[in-house]
């Protein structure tokens, strides 16, 4: 099927625009409250792109993913906004529809492979699921591909580990097969949700690696979720800093990381030394990340950010472009 020798990405693809949401709310009801996870957010994903979502614990990075997957199940539910991908809104496809796509054109990795592996199923089994699914491959065929995936990601003697179960791999293994089986249907998008994070340090590095080998042979288009500002340094072309269910600022890594304008995004870089450019002590963001139950009005930040002023707890800043094509929303930049 020739995995690797794909033409990749073109230049002319570059700038176009593979999945867009627009407006996207998540909720879940829980016990008479209502969690606004994913609060009304847009962002655009484009072709071959490595896009980069970072935010702390709870801001809804994991809910986002899930929603473009149309995994979020009762009591959640996307009760607004579309997710255009190639045209299609997602939202409104069946759920018969929505598995054609999963696993096929859009695919995802989790934090942790453990959870995502059938412990008693061999591991070239479970690789072969979504060829099986979507391209009616079987046997010989299916073994063979299998294999060549296997290779692709790295896993030494695939015929030797073909037929191994998870618990005969370890935990930098484990996250190769889920990666060859997200990758076997050569999907438009993979959506990795902290691949790395249950790793130890220079497996995350090599994964890190793998996928952006991978991003580059294939052309397809990463959504790469993370808390880490060092990950999204090494590997993202562009990045979204998320706060409170909705988006902060989108763009360019080095403009984000290099030129911060919204006072979270700030914020989030000094709190990290190894980022910051100075060597003084390691700053704390001053409060805590706000409920998703009862958000504070207007600007979700402005409890903890240093340059409040009236307008900010009036009205929510919407997300404006700004003349270098940065996008961000906060009052102070309008
Ligand atoms: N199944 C659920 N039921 C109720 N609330 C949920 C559910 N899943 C997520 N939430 C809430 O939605 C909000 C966003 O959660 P999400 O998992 O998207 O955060 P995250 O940014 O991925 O955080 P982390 O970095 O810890 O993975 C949180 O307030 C969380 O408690
Ligand atoms: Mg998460």
């Amino acid at each position: 099927m020739g995995l690797t020798g794909g033409d990749g990405v073109r230049d002319g693809d570059l700038q176009e625009s593979i999945l867009g949401l627009e407006n996207l709310r998540t909720c879940f009801y829980t016990q008479g409250a209502v969690v606004r996870a994913v609060d009304g957010i847009s962002l655009e994903i484009r072709s071959g792109e490595i896009f980069g979502l970072v935010g702390e614990s709870g801001s809804g990075k994991s809910v986002t993913a899930l929603s473009i997957m149309r995994l979020i199940s009762s009591p959640g539910e996307i009760t607004e906004g579309r997710i255009i991908f190639r045209g299609v809104d997602l939202v409104e496809l069946s759920e018969e529809e929505m598995r054609r796509v999963r696993g096929d054109k859009i695919s995802m990795i989790f934090q942790d492979p453990t959870a995502f592996l059938n412990p008693i199923m061999k591991v070239g089994k479970q690789i072969a699921e979504p060829l099986t699914l979507h391209r009616g491959l079987g046997g010989s065929a299916a073994r063979s591909t299998v294999l060549e995936l296997m290779g692709l990601v790295g896993i030494p003697d695939p015929e030797q580990r073909i037929d191994d179960y998870p618990h005969q791999l370890s935990g930098g293994m484990r996250q190769r097969i889920l990666i060859a089986s997200a990758l076997a249907c050569q999907p438009d998008i993979l959506i990795a949700d902290e691949p790395t994070t249950a790793l130890d340090v220079t497996i995350q590095a090599q994964i890190l690696d793998l996928l952006r080998e991978l991003q580059r042979e294939l052309g397809s288009s990463i959504l790469l979720i993370t808390h880490d500002l060092g990950v999204i340094a090494e590997m993202c072309d562009r990045v979204a800093v998320m706060y409170g269910g909705h988006i902060m600022e989108v763009a360019e890594t080095e403009s984000v990381l290099g030129a911060p304008q919204h006072p979270y995004t700030a914020a989030l870089l000094e709190s990290l030394p190894q980022l910051s450019q100075s060597k003084e002590r390691l700053q704390v963001i001053p409060g805590n990340v706000p409920s998703a139950v009862t958000p504070p009005p207007g600007c979700r930040f402005h409890p903890r950010c240093s340059y409040t002023e009236a307008v900010c707890i009036e009205k929510m800043p919407s997300l404006v472009q700004l003349a270098d094509g940065r996008q961000v929303a906060c009052h102070r930049c309008i």
